[in-house]
């Protein structure tokens, strides 16, 4: 197996995800995958450790620990459960521009509520009309007095159903394109604020995806987060940040399924033999292997970069690009390694293979993580 040198305190944060995963996640999770079940009791033991804290400031009540370090527990998480890994992960990727850019009043809101009270965020951008062209949103907030009204729909919200938090991206002025959104902080319970459709989905069927109402939801203009016309940075900004929890999630993924996919091999006999001893199957591993480690590598610098305080827009769409193919590829390898087997419910690389997919569509498809890179080529 490849080799890394993980610090004192990432060794601790993955031993204490390892146990996590192992005693709370496993024994139940294919149970909460066949009935498409948020396992909220599961989330909610994993927010008092402080799971949704990572990386983020002490002073604002965060754990204070490195992105890198951030990326490494979300990595082992993965191994256990996507969904529940994403829980955890996506609330880092909406409250990520307001401990940067919010004001102290709403640094307080999310140490109240995600860090002391631990709950869950949502990262609200995706509309009908807009999932890649982010721009395009619809949602309207109208100034009245000191207030916003919003007025819309957004949809395929993780987290949605559960979290405490949202960050809202909604247009402020529609004539301005993405110069003219807002992010604003809305709070559960706000009035007009509701849940509507829950996603029935093919895999990561343990992460809560739901579509969001807002009718004439009244929010103070305290709300508005980094500046009136800057809800397009903001987003950008949570997904830079985001991205690379989303690659280390997807080699999580990946090498569970190696970890599978090796076991049975070694187990499996046909021709009077294992059928790791074929040499067609031993460079399918190694190709594995090749492939999650390299995107490890991808992860683990942008998420160095990112404590080096350096940009990573580019780094971020690269390695979330590779490590989420590489996901999907070792994941479909794993179940062509197991053969029947591997199709079958009763085997565990058929779920791993049916989680992968969504990670090349989430927090940017891969096109448009090429098309971030291809840009910063040519401009
Ligand atoms: N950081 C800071 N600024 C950025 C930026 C970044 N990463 N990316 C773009 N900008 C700036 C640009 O510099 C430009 O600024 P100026 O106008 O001042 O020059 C401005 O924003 C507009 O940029 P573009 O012209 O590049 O904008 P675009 O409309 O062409 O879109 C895009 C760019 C990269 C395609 C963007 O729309 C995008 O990332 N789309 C994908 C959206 C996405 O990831 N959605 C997933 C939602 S979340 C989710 O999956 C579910 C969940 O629950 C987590």
């Amino acid at each position: 197996m490849a080799f890394h040198v993980y610090t004192e305190e990432q060794q601790d944060m993955i031993a204490l995800a390892k146990q996590f995963g192992e005693q709370a996640v496993d024994p139940v999770i294919a149970e909460y995958d066949e009935k498409g079940e948020f396992p909220e009791e599961i989330v909610n033991t994993g927010l008092e450790m402080g799971l949704q804290s990572l990386d983020f400031p002490e002073e604002w009540g965060g754990a204070g620990l490195s992105t890198k370090t951030a990326c490494v527990t979300f990595e082992e998480l993965a191994k256990h459960d996507t969904g529940v890994a994403c829980a955890f992960s996506v609330t880092g990727t909406a409250i990520a521009p307001i401990m940067k850019y919010g004001t102290d009043a709403q640094k307080a809101v999310v140490q109240k509520k995600i860090f002391e009270e631990g709950g869950l965020a949502s990262f609200c951008l995706t509309e009908p009309g807009a999932g890649s062209d982010s721009g395009a949103s619809r949602t309207t907030a109208v100034k009245d007095g000191d207030k916003y009204i919003l007025n819309g729909n957004k949809i395929f919200i993780t987290n949605g159903g559960y979290a405490k938090l949202f960050l809202v991206i909604a247009a402020t002025d529609k004539s301005k394109g993405n110069k003219g959104l807002t992010a604003f902080l809305v709070e559960k319970g706000a009035k007009g604020f509701s849940v509507g459709k829950e996603e029935n989905k093919c895999g990561f069927r343990s992460s809560n995806t739901v579509e969001l109402v807002f009718d004439n939801v009244e929010v103070s203009e305290d709300a508005v987060v980094g500046g009136v016309g800057n809800g397009f940075k903001m987003a950008m900004y949570a997904l830079d940040h985001g991205r690379p929890y989303i690659g280390a999630v997807a080699v999580g993924l990946g090498q569970r399924a190696l970890e599978e996919a090796v076991k049975y091999v070694k187990e499996r006999q046909q021709f009077g033999r294992p059928i790791a001893d074929n040499q067609g199957v031993q460079w399918m591993l190694a190709d594995m292997e090749m492939q999650i480690e390299s995107a490890r590598c991808l992860v683990y610098h942008v998420a160095e970069l990112i404590d080096e305080g350096q940009p990573i827009t580019v780094n971020g769409s690269i390695a979330k690009c590779m490590a989420t193919d590489a996901a999907m590829k070792v994941c479909t390898d794993a179940v062509q390694l197991f053969g029947g087997y591997g199709y079958m419910k009763e085997y565990p690389v058929e779920k791993l293979f049916r989680d992968a997919k969504i990670f090349q569509i989430v927090e940017g498809t891969n096109q448009i993580q090429r098309m971030v890179v291809a840009r910063s080529l040519l401009k």
